[in-house]
């Protein structure tokens, strides 16, 4: 009797100590598991990201925060950057446009003085600081696809009042312009559509779909390479200045002929 007792209890202890040994197994193995298939990706890109942000949060105190303000919240200087989103700040500081160097009726597009590189951080920072549109991607494939005579259709009628029919830009009221497109590069014709800088109007994709939005590249970068099967462009105007130029040249011409013969009959 005592004796299997005892042998019961004996048994339950090893059950108990051999019960440790599993669970203490499977904790090891759960960690070699995890170690072995856990998301690296993602916790190695999560720093990278971070250190983008921290390095253009440093460059825009820098260059930036004198008119945009400390935390870009705006000022009298110079408008937010809240919100505005990293297509924003790709085009203004691409293009040379931000930082503003003088203030006057628009800024102009000049030589950036950021890296590529920097330009990607400081519009990390922006975009950091909430929403907005993002720097568009445009890769040669989707140029190559895309469909040139929408592009036409689609500048025609939602850009040619402005920067004319073939992109060599024209005057707007106040002293302000819409510039020539043909220095533009895919990404910034799109971040312009997208973001609408100064007085051009902001085109989103309900309005021009990303399909449309590079057709419309395909089609300005065609007008802008096109040789003019008419000798000389005249700066591109359009038919009205090319036509007086025509005229001014044509009559002038024809009336000196007049005159030259009217002269010689006197003598
Ligand atoms: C001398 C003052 C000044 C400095 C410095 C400056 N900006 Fe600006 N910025 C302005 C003004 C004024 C505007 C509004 C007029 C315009 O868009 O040209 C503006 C507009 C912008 C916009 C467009 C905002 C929108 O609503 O689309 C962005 C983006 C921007 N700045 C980014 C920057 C960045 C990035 C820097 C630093 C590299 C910078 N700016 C430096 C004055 C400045
Ligand atoms: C109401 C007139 C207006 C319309 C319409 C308009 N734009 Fe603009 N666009 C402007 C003005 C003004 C600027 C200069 C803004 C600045 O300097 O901040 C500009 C600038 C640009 C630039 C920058 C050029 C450079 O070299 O830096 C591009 C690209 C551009 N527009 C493309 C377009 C496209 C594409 C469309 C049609 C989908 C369009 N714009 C419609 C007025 C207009």
């Amino acid at each position: 009797m005592t004796a299997s007792l005892g042998a019961a209890r004996a048994s339950r202890r090893r059950h108990r100590r051999s019960s440790a040994v599993v669970l203490l197994l499977a904790l090891a193995a759960t960690g070699v598991l995890w170690t072995a298939f856990a998301p690296r990706g993602t916790a190695q890109s999560t720093p990278d990201a971070n250190e983008a942000v921290r390095a253009g949060r440093a460059l825009y105190l820098q260059g930036c925060s004198s008119c945009h303000g400390l935390n870009a919240q705006g000022g009298g200087q110079a408008p937010s950057l809240v919100g505005v989103g990293s297509a924003a700040v790709d085009f203004q500081v691409s293009t040379g446009r931000m930082p503003l160097a003088a203030p006057g009726a628009q800024a102009q597009r000049k030589d950036p003085i950021y890296s590529q590189t920097q330009i990607d951080q400081l519009a990390a920072y922006v975009d950091s600081l909430g929403g907005g549109p993002k720097t568009a991607v445009v890769t040669k494939n989707a140029l190559d696809d895309a469909d040139l005579a929408q592009g036409g259709e689609l500048y025609r009628a939602n850009c040619a009042q402005c920067h004319q029919a073939v992109g060599a830009g024209a005057p707007l009221t106040y002293g302000k312009y819409a510039p020539d497109l043909s220095k533009a590069t895919p990404t910034q014709i799109i971040d312009a559509m997208r973001t609408g800088p100064e007085s051009m109007p902001v085109f989103g994709p309900g309005q021009i779909d990303p399909a449309g939005a590079v057709a419309i590249v395909k089609y300005v970068q065609f007008v802008s390479e096109a040789p003019s099967a008419g000798g000389s462009t005249l700066g591109k105007y359009g038919p009205v200045p090319e036509g007086l130029l025509a005229w001014l040249i044509g009559i002038g011409g024809l009336l000196a002929v007049c005159m030259w013969i009217g002269a010689r009959q006197k003598v």
